[in-house]
């Protein structure tokens, strides 16, 4: 609603310049000081998954914070996606790419189950390099991205251009 998105535009800090210059960091741990607004944005998102998803992959870490709320609002499993090396085998992972270098991300074998319709949650879309892999990682499994959610989606990064090839549904709450 107008009035959740007007009290987060009031919490979340803008930090310019960090953690390098010409990145605006948005600072959500605010939010968690006020376990009122905490609720009203599980509320928010849970509504939007509501009946459409069969489990929650969530992205760490900051995917974590609201993705496992989510999933038990929705009393459907949470799987985690996590980055390389925190899991024991057997794992499925993916690689991508970054502004300099790659990264991977990891999920525990099995835990996705062949046919779910799930729901991949993360705090923040920016160019939608880790979410588009977290999609490809939920697909090697066998099972549907139906649903993408975000805190924050950052328009001018076109992240949500990556993700149209999975014909999910995506919602933000905030968008700058
Ligand atoms: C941030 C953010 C998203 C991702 C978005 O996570 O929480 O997960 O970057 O960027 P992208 O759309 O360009 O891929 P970060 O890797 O900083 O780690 P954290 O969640 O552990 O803080
Ligand atoms: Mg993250």
């Amino acid at each position: 609603s107008q009035q959740l998105i007007k009290k987060l535009e009031e919490t979340i800090e803008n930090f310019p310049d960090f953690p390098i210059p010409g990145i605006q960091f948005k600072d959500i741990s605010p939010i968690f000081l006020d376990p009122k607004l905490y609720e009203e944005v599980i509320a928010d998102l849970t509504a939007f998954s509501k009946g459409k998803v069969d489990a929650v992959c969530g992205i760490e870490s900051r995917g974590y914070l609201f993705g496992i709320a989510i999933a038990v609002a929705l009393e459907v499993p949470f799987i985690l996606i996590r980055k390389k090396g925190k899991l024991p085998p057997p794992i499925i992972s993916e690689q991508y790419d970054l502004e300099y270098g790659s990264a991977e991300i990891e999920t525990r074998e099995g835990q996705i189950k062949k046919g779910q319709r799930i729901l991949i949650h993360d705090d923040l879309l920016a160019t939608g390099g880790t979410t588009e892999a977290a999609a490809k990682l939920v697909e090697k499994q066998g099972a549907t991205v139906s649903q993408f959610s975000f805190l924050i989606g950052l328009k001018d990064l076109k992240g949500e251009e990556r993700l149209k090839k999975f014909g999910a549904e995506i919602y933000n709450i905030l968008e700058y």
